[in-house]
Formats: structure tokens, sequence, C-alpha cells
């Protein structure tokens, strides 16, 4: 059971009883009242029928929308200096409630945004929804929820930064000789349905359905911060931000349905059912029955690399994996959307679909993805270095960190060194070049063409090859994306191919040598220095 207490106005509700159902508003504080608990004048105590929890939710301040208290069994889960709010706070808003139907619902309003905080009676989750008519002048769109480090300390290890001292700008850390940072708790949007934080005997936790991203940016690989241990713990849903948005501009309109749950410490099902939702005239909400469904065949895609078929237009996003050549999504708003055919997390086919609220659409998606017959290949061809050197700790730590592998400069011989061996990332001022040692054989030489595709670019690092004696041309700089990238833990940025040409006459039936060498017209020290993170490197 969970409920919250605020300032403004809060909202409890739990089985009734004990008391009653209802939302009541004394001087600055709204409280909700599950109707099985017990309200107390500082907050709410919520008492479920089968035991004796009290959940205190924090008051919703009435002034801004914050919550201000969350009690349960007895502990006070929100930090009190420190409230929990959307974005950095709402500076003033207008708060209203209604109570129907044993749920009620807290609506929170400024000018551009309308934000919902919604409790059904006897339930221990608070229901949330965010309509945002334009992108706040912060420039990210998040919830988050200031909690109790003394109640929930547990959160993510590789997030908690309290007592660190910054290393990269203000929000990487070092830590007892560990770099930590808020980056290191993201997960791909398509596996982070719920994260949570924990204590002894309770655990808050936020639910995010998978649908639930549709009005976020970035599509299925994307990542954003879901925990940063301070003096507080906190608790994020970016719904959308700056942190490598590889997809500007921002979606505007209804975000969610999504959760936040206080349990007893085991995380909640990802099956989050809002369907009771439907009929609460939520601004820009869209039920079940306004929506439609796409089915689909594809082909073409690398045997034993994951497939996902995204779904994208400037109102709306969706994903889902492909089994065995097909898929079906379902739960997609009306409208013309061009459909991704993802070999992992590379785009290798397109598509288009029109949706239809209440029917099922169907399409076909072919990858058109070069795949030429290779003489040698390092790596997989599927838009992410999984498998590189350091590859299994970048998005963790930070590239200094000393539990990282040596980034070298490395020499990598084809036929006989390992793929854990060659470098996820290569750093101009850090292991540059990257040299391949290869020996041919008459057959294998003359004109060709050393492929090398990238997942992620910084300050226009880009590859420039060196065969023998013959350098290649300097390849243009590739899209920038304005953020840091590989040194905040992701490699999810805009996918390359830089295709270089080596004329006859340059490889010799025997040891060759190609040096990578990574150039950009930008300077920068360290792990800032202009860098790329490779995919794969493919030689035919
Ligand atoms: C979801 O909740 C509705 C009531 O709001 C209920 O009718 C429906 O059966 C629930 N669905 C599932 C899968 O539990």
């Amino acid at each position: 059971m969970k409920f919250f207490c605020s300032s403004l106005a809060i909202l409890a509700l739990l089985p009734s009883a004990f008391a009653a159902f209802g939302v009541t508003t004394s001087g600055s504080n709204m409280v909700v009242d599950s109707g099985a608990g017990l309200v107390t004048t500082s907050g709410l105590k919520i008492h479920t029928t089968s035991e004796e929890t009290e959940l205190a939710h924090p008051p919703v301040n009435t002034a801004n929308g914050d919550i201000t208290s969350m009690l349960f069994n007895g502990k006070q889960l929100q930090d009190s200096s420190k409230f929990t709010q959307l974005s950095s706070g709402l500076g003033s808003a207008s708060v209203t409630s209604s109570v129907a139907n044993n749920i009620a619902k807290i609506t929170i309003s400024t000018s551009t945004i309308t934000h919902y905080y919604i409790v059904q009676s006897g339930v221990n989750t608070l229901y949330i929804g965010t309509f945002a008519s334009a992108e706040p002048t912060v420039g990210e769109l998040r919830f988050i929820a200031r909690l109790s480090k003394a109640s929930l300390p547990k959160g993510v290890v590789a997030s908690e930064i309290n007592g660190g001292t910054a290393i990269e700008g203000t929000d990487v850390f070092l830590l007892n000789g560990q770099t930590r940072s808020k980056f290191y708790s993201s997960i791909p949007f398509i596996r982070d349905q719920v994260h949570g934080v924990t204590g002894s005997g309770v655990g808050v936790f936020m639910v995010i359905p998978g649908v639930s991203y549709e009005t976020s940016s970035g599509g299925p690989f994307f990542r954003d911060i879901d925990n940063q241990g301070s003096a507080q713990q906190e608790l994020y849903f970016y719904m959308n931000s700056g942190h490598e948005a590889a997809e500007l501009p921002f979606r505007t309109g209804f975000f969610g349905p999504y959760a936040m749950a206080v349990t007893t410490g085991a995380a909640p099902s990802a099956n989050l059912n809002t369907t009771f939702m439907d009929s609460l005239g939520l601004q820009g909400y869209v039920p079940a029955s306004g929506r439609g469904t796409v089915t689909g065949t594809y082909s073409g895609t690398l045997a034993g690399t994951a497939v996902t078929i995204g779904f994208k237009n400037s109102a709306a996003q969706y994903w889902i994996a492909g089994s065995g050549g097909s898929f079906s999504r379902t739960l997609i708003k009306p409208g013309t959307y061009t459909v991704i055919l993802y070999q992992g997390e590379l785009e290798a086919g397109t598509g288009s679909v029109t949706v239809a609220a209440g029917k099922t659409t169907t399409v076909t998606l072919v990858s058109s993805l070069s795949v030429p017959s290779v003489i040698w290949r390092i790596g997989t061809v599927d838009g992410s270095p999984v498998g590189f050197l350091n590859a299994d700790k970048i998005e963790t730590m930070h590239p200094s960190d000393t539990r990282m592998s040596s980034w070298g400069p490395i020499t990598f011989t084809v036929g006989t060194s390992a793929a854990s061996s060659f470098p996820m990332a290569q750093f101009k001022a850090v292991n540059n070049p990257t040299t391949i040692k290869w020996t041919a054989t008459s057959a294998q030489i003359g004109a060709r063409t050393l492929r090398i595709r990238t997942t992620e670019a910084f300050a226009g690092g880009r590859p420039q090859i060196t065969v023998n004696s013959f350098t290649s041309a300097a390849p243009a700089a590739p899209p920038s994306i304005d953020s840091r990238g590989v040194t905040r833990g992701t490699w999810r940025g805009l996918n390359q191919v830089y295709d270089f040409v080596i004329p006859t006459g340059t490889l010799t039936a025997s040891t060759n040598t190609i040096q990578i060498n990574t150039i950009s017209g930008s300077a920068g020290d360290g792990f800032l220095s202009p860098n790329f993170v490779y995919d794969s490197v493919e030689l035919f």
C-alpha cells in the first residue's frame, strides 16, 4: 500500500475499512485517503485490511503540486528538504482534486503542463500522467521523486555519488576509487519498464509500460537516468532530455501513463493495468479503443541478432520485438508512421504504415543493408560495440575507471586476436591509432574496401585509414549531437558507415598493416578528445 501527503494537496487511497475514501484539503495540504487507513494531521496513514501497514503519503503542496510527505509502515519515504515533483518543480500551479467511483484524481496545472496523480481505492500505486503542450524551458521533461536516503538506502550502486568528487562536468564523480554517475543508472527504454530503490521492508518503483514511451524521443535503444544517490535517493522517469538526444524536436502531448508503486520491497509487475484511467478525462489521453494494431513480416536480417521493429512520426514512437520473421504491435495511436527494421540497434530497412483506430494494418519489411561477402570481419554488424574491449563496462563506469581494461593503443591481428581485445571506442588523445595486422594470400589482395561502422561520435571524431603506404581521404565529419557521449555511459548515437576504397597495388600477399586513426577538426583532452564508438570493421 502506499499513499502520499503533500504540503499542497495529497492523495491517499486505501481499503475502506477504517476511514472514508476521499480527498481533503487542510491548509496547504491535500490529503488523499485510500479508505483503508487512518488519516493523521500530518499526512495519511493507510491500513490495509490484511495487515497493519501504514502508508503515509506525502501531502501535495497546493501551491505548486510538490509531494512533501510519504509515510509507509511508519517510515517517512519522502526527503524532508527536497520534494517530489515534475521537472525541477513547477513554481506555482493550480491544484484541484476530484473523487468518483473509488478513484481520486489530483490535477496540477500550469499554462503548458497538466500533471495528474491518481489513486485507486485500496491500491498502493500512484498512477501518473503528464500532458505537456510545450517543452519546459529547462529543456527536459522528467518526474523526480526525491526520497529519504535513510529509508531507501539502496539504489543503483553505479549511481551512488554522495561524498564523491566531480571528475567530469558536474555529473561524473569519483567515490572510493570508482567512477559514479546518474547516467550509469540508464537502461534502454525497450527494457526499462520497472526500476526502483529499496530499504528495509520497503521499495519504491517507477513502472513504465512500453507503450508509455510513445511521446518520449530517441527510439527503443535510447537510455536515460533512472536514479542518483545523493543526500536524497533520487528516482526518475525521464520523459525526454538532451542526454545525447538523437531525435529532435521533442514530442509534446500526453506522456504515460506511468506509476510510482510502493511495496514491501519486491519489484511490482511491469503489467500496469491502466484501463481504469480510460474514463478519467485526462488531457491528451487516448484509450485503447482509440488505437490500432500493426502486424507484419520481416526478412533479410542477420541470423542470431535480435530484431526490433520501430514506428515513429512527429507525435509518437513505438517498438516491438520481432521473432521468427513476424511481429505484432498493438496500442498504436492513429497516424502514418515510418517503420524501422532494426538488426540489433542498426537500422536495416524501413517501411511506412497508416494506423487507424480499432483496425489492424500489415506491413512487410526487408533488410536493405549491404551484406558483402567479406574476407574478414571484426565484431557484429548490429549498431553496437557489444563484444569489444570495455563494451561490457562502459554503461556503468567512466572510461577512466581503473576497473576498465587498458585502452591501448591496441594492435589487433586478424585470425588470432579475439574481438574482445578490439577497443569499443577510440579516443584521439588516449588510444589512437588502432593497428590491424593481416597476412593476406595472393587471392585476397587487389582493390578492396574497408568498411568501418560506428554507433556514436563526439567532437567530430571519425576514422581515417592508412594501409601500408596508402592513406585514405579524410571523411566528412559525422552529424553532431550536442552532448557528451561515451563518457556518460552510452554508445547510442547516430550510426554511421565509412567505406574506404583501398586501391589495387596497396595490399601485399604477406603481412599488411592497417592503421585506423581518429581524426577531427576539434580539439579536446583525454577521454573528452574527439572519439567514436565502433560497431564493426569489415574487409571485402
Ligand atoms: C484491467 O482493469 C479493468 C478494470 O479497470 C478490468 O476490467 C480488466 O479485466 C483488467 N485487465 C487485466 C488484464 O487484468
